[in-house]
């Protein structure tokens, strides 16, 4: 069972290079092991395949080179089940040799697979599910010769979720691929065509794309492409044309993807912003599919998402219930649809997800849709499944965001669903257009807030130095400001491998404050003085944990000098209103997370047990 990177081509160039750089562009989503496929020439079928990153791969590669070829499929693997070691990388061979497949999803019925096989004297390597997808298909091939058949007689076997890219020995001219519940993408060349996960494992060839529905088949050669459904009747696709390009998966003169994506936060939620308002000022927005009537019907919206997409959807929550008066619930998707909610057809579902590819994610969705609610999500990967699921999609322009750790995605998120919040007032009439107008301008000019804080880095860099052997952190905030806390918690743990934990400030005395120690890092985000209830109680959690040896780290707005006295060490923010502080306040954090990590000599875009996509349950 796996997520992971997935490429397929056929074509004049050099099949090796153009897979194995398809490979690293997708390194994102899994680097437990790597491998290859090519068939040079007909009747053979040569093979690599290795533990650890790609670059172990690579140095194989070059110790024992492979034939040149014009075909072959590659893959970089996120391991679940079946231990991240050269037996079971990809891609498994059938035992003749002359198949091997590429998989990512899981196949849910392979154990009753496998014990068939077994019981007709096959040997399995591995302990993947993958091994009997490619044993299948060898057993197919002996007597359906034509691959694309081959490979749906092989499909119609199948449970789960899965995609899959084949190369056959006796089919050296063709790449066969497969999906149901997991992405696949075409990239179309000029006498050459790609397979892949997204279009990041093509970018450098060509920019136009083929979306490929659910329980399609696709039979790739060089000159063209060939889609059928698993029913075997010829299917639809959609072509379009990607709207970044190459320098958008490229560091750029960065360390790491992280702080390339860091710094590109003022241009994402430019551009999540850009057309969004129509020539009379009345907020529009294009690519949503629902009607004003349809909105205007609502009466719950419910917010699903994961990790960084929820804190996103936790400080949509305060906006979307202050601004439309519409009640609003966010809810973990891994946990939705086991606790029976109750949804109706005037029930939104607001789904957020920044690789719209999560797979608890979307299975909420499809629940929900079965309950006939109305389902938008929140998205920043144009063509991705959960998109093409939903009623409705917002687009968050933020570019691809390649590092594991979200924060482009998070903060044009955030923005994404102010838009919605503020459409659906507009809609509801439950505010002045004026009013929407200066909320809208107030956000035109986060930007320059954000700016301003990539401006000087350094000062987190140096409290990084500062706390480099600190081993447990905590984060406090209020309001808007608790999930930044909980944000900037996440990105540590999962960047620098440390305890950190958030709470909301007022909560720390009812039992998390007993955690705290002499020389505890209590970083405390305090909201704007405009709301003075909420900043003078914020004021006294920062003398409650500095009496008990807190070394406090407070993020404060300029100009709010209330606080002077208390915190040991003063991290400015840019002044803005308090509902969208956490456009600002998320940052410092994001920097102080991808400063110690490196520090720590961890690998800050691929994270140690992590993935970008999380593709299964
Ligand atoms: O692609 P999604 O937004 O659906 O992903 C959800 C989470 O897996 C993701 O935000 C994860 O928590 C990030 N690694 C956090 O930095």
């Amino acid at each position: 069972m796996h997520m992971c990177g997935i490429v397929g081509y056929v074509g004049a160039k050099d099949a090796q290079t153009v897979v194995v750089g398809g490979l690293r562009r997708l390194e994102y989503r899994g680097y437990d092991s790597a491998g290859i496929a090519l068939v040079p020439s007909k009747g053979d079928l040569v093979s690599s395949k290795k533990a650890g990153k790609l670059a172990n791969l690579e140095a194989q590669i070059e110790h024992s080179p492979l034939p040149a070829a014009h075909m072959g499929i590659g893959h970089t693997r996120w391991a679940t089940h079946g231990a991240p070691n050269d037996a079971n990388a990809h891609p498994p061979l059938a035992p003749q040799g002359k198949v091997a497949v590429v998989h990512n999803g899981i196949i849910e019925n392979f154990l009753i697979l496998r014990e068939e096989l077994e019981n007709e004297g096959y040997e399995f390597l591995s302990e993947t599910d993958s091994e009997t997808v490619a044993f299948l298909l060898e057993r197919q091939l002996a007597t359906t010769s034509n691959l694309t058949e081959a490979t749906r007689l092989v499909c119609e076997r199948l449970e789960g979720a899965f995609t899959l890219v084949v190369a056959s020995a006796d089919h050296p001219d063709v790449v066969v691929g497969a999906r149901r519940n997991s992405p696949l993408v075409v990239g179309l060349g000029d006498g050459e065509n790609f397979l892949g996960s997204d279009v990041a494992a093509f970018i450098d060839h060509t920019k136009t794309a083929v979306e490929l529905g659910q329980d399609q088949v696709v039979t790739v050669t060089a000159d063209g492409i060939e889609v059928i459904g698993f029913d075997g009747l010829p299917a639809e696709s959609t072509t379009y044309t990607v709207d970044w390009d190459v320098s958008a998966a490229e560091k750029g003169g960065y360390d790491w993807f992280m702080t390339k994506e860091i710094h590109e936060q003022p241009a994402a939620i430019a551009e999540t912003l850009l057309g969004r308002q129509d020539a009379s000022g009345r907020l529009q927005l294009d690519e949503m599919r629902l009607s004003d009537g349809e909105l205007r019907e609502v009466d719950k919206i419910i917010i699903v998402a994961a990790g960084t997409s929820f804190y996103a959807g936790m400080v949509a929550k305060y906006a979307i219930e202050h601004w439309t008066r519409i009640p609003c619930e966010v809810e973990l998707a891994s946990e939705f649809r086991y606790r029976d909610p109750i949804l109706d057809r005037s029930t939104l579902i607001v789904t957020i997800s920044q690789s719209g590819e999560t797979m608890d994610t979307l299975m909420a969705i499809r629940y929900a849709k079965e309950q006939r609610s109305q389902v938008l999500s929140i998205c920043n990967t144009n063509g991705s499944t959960i998109p093409r699921e939903s009623d409705a999609v917002i687009y968050t322009h933020a570019g691809p965001e390649i590092a594991v750790a979200s924060t482009k995605g998070f903060l044009s998120q955030v923005v994404a669903c102010y838009l919605l919040a503020l459409y659906l007032a507009q809609v509801k009439g439950v505010k002045y257009l004026d009013e929407i107008g200066q909320i809208l301008e107030q956000l035109q000019d986060i930007p320059a807030g954000v700016q301003q804080i990539l401006d000087n880095t350094q000062e987190m860099a140096d409290l990084a130095e500062e706390l480099v052997d600190s081993k447990a952190f905590i984060f406090l905030g209020r309001h808007v400001g608790y999930p930044v806390a909980l944000e900037g918690a996440l990105k540590l743990k999962e960047l620098a491998y440390l305890h950190a934990e958030g709470f909301a400030a007022g909560e720390l005395k009812h039992g998390p404050i007993a955690v705290i120690d002499q020389g505890t890092p209590v970083f405390v985000v305090v909201p704007p003085r405009a709301r003075d209830q909420l900043q003078e109680k914020i004021v006294s959690n920062i003398q409650e944990v500095r009496a008990r040896g807190a070394f406090t780290i407070v993020l404060v707005e300029e100009g709010d000098d209330s606080v002077l006295p208390f915190p040991d060490r003063v991290i400015r923010l840019p002044k803005v209103p308090t509902l969208l502080q956490p456009l600002v306040s998320a940052v410092p954090l994001q920097i102080f997370a991808c400063e110690l990590a490196t520090r720590l000599g961890h690998d800050v875009d691929q994270p140690r047990n992590l993935a970008k996509s999380v593709t299964v349950e």
